[in-house]
This record gives structure tokens, C-alpha cells and sequence, in this order.
């Protein structure tokens, strides 16, 4: 059993994201923790307490309010893909409310409570990761890897040719998290790209009558009618939860990760390969990795 505090920005991909571990017999959420990106800290940390009250039922799941925006530099949301509230399905309000101390806090109380136990699973920009890492060698010694949905290392960018839209956000916290000495596994679009579900393959993209499926479904069917141009939903966060899970999902090359802070190539993840504390994933079993998608969202 993986014990596990996911950072978030839902978002229709962390929406999957988060179904998926809601439902893995091989996940504990220990916690989630919210993040401006896709959409603002206000709508994030909303989606999150809407769909953790909508189907985890009962669930203890903390859930922790972190940063709007780095400390610095530009930044913006990322409604044209993830609809008007960075959901684009209609939950019921929350009932629950957020967690008394900021996401930075929750994870290191969390990671020192059980040094070794805690990883952390980053589905946004890196703001809080680094919050929580910063000037503390002990919490980056506690924390046993940070699972990185983020980077484009030997493919091009999402949101410029040279970088993706996690990193581009906050490049700087970027930078200090792979510095930190704490372990990281790199999941970025070198390998999130080769997998996605078709918009020909719904409406019934996960099987039976849960909510968990039911929402999928829906989170789907309002994504690809909002895009009329897009065949492919891309399952980036998903596939982070997957390589969580099941880690011979992919193949890695260990590296130091330098990521470009300023100019053109703002977010660009560049990779020293040879010893290094970024495991990077390159490979995929892209067929295996969604029907782990499917079957844990499906039930
Ligand atoms: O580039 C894809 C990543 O950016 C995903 O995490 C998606 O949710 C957005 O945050
Ligand atoms: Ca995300």
C-alpha cells in the first residue's frame, strides 16, 4: 500500500487522476493538496472538495489549500482545455471544507509524521512542492519520491515548442524540487502523449454504473463536444497515478534535470543523463498504462 499526498489543479485530467486513486486498493491518500494552474486556487480547491465528497463517500481525505500563482513571473490558467471552471461537468456543491493549514505544511507534517512512508504524487505546477522543500533538507530526506506529471524532455512542449504546461507555470519551483536531493520520477509528454482515449471510443470510455465511471464519462463527453478539433484526450495526470502504482508501466533514464527559467525557452526541462536524482520516464507500455486508467475508474 503506496501512502500518498497528491498535488493538484483539477482539471479534467486530475479529475481521472484522482478518480483512479480514489478507487486503487493500492493507494492511501493520505491527503490532496490544491494549486493554481489549470484554473484558480478558489476553482481547484472547489473541484477537488466537490469531487472527493461526490465519490469518495465517507472518505477520509484531507484536502489542504496551497499557492495561487508562483512568487514571480507570468501565469495563467488553462480554461480552453479544461472548460469555464476547470471542470466542465456540474458537481453538487461541497458539503466538506478545506484542511486548516496551507498544502506546504500539510505535506511536510505529513512526510515527518512517517520519514520514508509519504511520497507525493505533483499533478500542477510545482509551487507547493518546492513551499514545502525549501530550506528543509530534513523534509526532502523524509519524503520518499516525488511523482511528477511534468516536462518535455525529448519531445516538444504543450504550451510552447520547448515546454510544458506545468513546468512553463512555475519553472522556478521546477528547479528547486530537482535540486532538492528528493527522489523524483519525471513523467512527462515524452510518454503522457502516448496515451489518451479517443472520442470515438465513448460515450461509455469506463464501464459500469458508479459515479466514478458515470463522471469519467462525463468529464469526457464535455471535454471532446467543448472541442470540436480534438480526437484525444491526453491522459497526463492518469498516467503520473499509474506510474505510481504499477512502476514497470514505463522505462526511465536517471538524470540531473535543469529547467530554463527566463526567455524564449521559459519551462524547458533539460537533462543531464548519467547519475542523478530524476529518474525520467522515456518509455511506455501505452496499452497496458490506460486499461490501468480504465479499470480503475470503471467499476
Ligand atoms: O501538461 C499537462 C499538465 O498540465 C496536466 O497536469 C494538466 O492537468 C495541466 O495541469
Ligand atoms: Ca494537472
Amino acid at each position: 500500500m503506496q501512502r500518498v499526498v497528491i498535488d493538484t489543479d483539477p482539471g479534467t485530467d486530475d479529475a481521472l487522476a484522482l478518480l483512479m486513486a480514489l478507487n486503487s486498493p493500492d493507494l492511501r491518500i493520505e491527503g490532496i493538496t490544491t494549486v493554481g494552474g489549470n484554473a484558480t486556487l478558489a476553482e481547484t480547491t472547489d473541484n477537488a472538495l466537490r469531487l472527493v465528497d461526490h465519490v469518495g463517500a465517507g472518505r477520509d481525505v484531507p484536502i489542504a489549500v496551497g499557492a495561487e500563482r508562483p512568487a514571480r513571473g507570468s501565469f495563467s490558467h488553462a480554461y480552453h482545455v479544461h472548460g469555464a471552471d476547470g471542470l466542465g461537468v456540474d458537481l453538487p456543491a461541497a458539503t466538506s471544507t478545506a484542511y486548516s493549514a496551507d498544502a506546504a505544511k500539510f505535506m511536510r507534517d505529513r512526510a515527518l509524521a512517517e520519514p520514508g512512508r509519504i511520497a507525493v504524487i505533483a499533478l500542477g505546477p510545482l509551487t507547493n512542492v518546492a513551499a514545502a522543500l525549501d530550506g528543509r533538507p530534513d523534509v526532502a530526506q523524509a519524503i520518499s519520491e516525488v511523482c511528477v506529471m511534468g516536462g518535455a524532455v525529448e519531445v516538444p512542449g504543450n504550451v510552447t515548442p520547448h515546454a510544458e504546461f506545468n513546468i512553463y507555470e512555475d519553472p522556478w519551483s521546477a528547479n528547486a524540487v530537482f535540486a532538492s536531493g528528493v527522489p523524483v520520477t519525471l513523467i512527462g509528454l515524452d510518454v503522457t502523449r502516448g496515451t489518451s482515449l479517443h472520442r470515438n471510443g465513448g460515450p461509455r470510455w469506463f464501464q459500469g454504473t458508479s459515479r466514478s465511471a458515470d463522471l469519467g464519462n462525463h468529464i469526457l463527453a464535455n471535454s471532446f463536444r467543448e472541442r470540436a478539433d480534438v480526437q484525444e484526450f491526453f491522459l497526463h495526470d492518469p498516467l503520473a497515478v499509474a506510474a505510481a502504482i504499477e512502476p514497470e508501466l514505463l522505462t526511465y533514464r536517471s538524470a540531473q534535470i535543469a529547467v530554463v527559467t527566463d526567455g524564449e525557452e521559459r519551462g524547458r526541462t533539460v537533462a543531464s543523463y548519467g547519475d542523478g536524482p530524476v529518474k525520467v520516464a522515456l518509455g511506455v507500455d501505452a496499452g497496458r498504462a490506460v486499461d490501468v486508467v480504465r479499470t480503475l475508474i470503471s467499476n
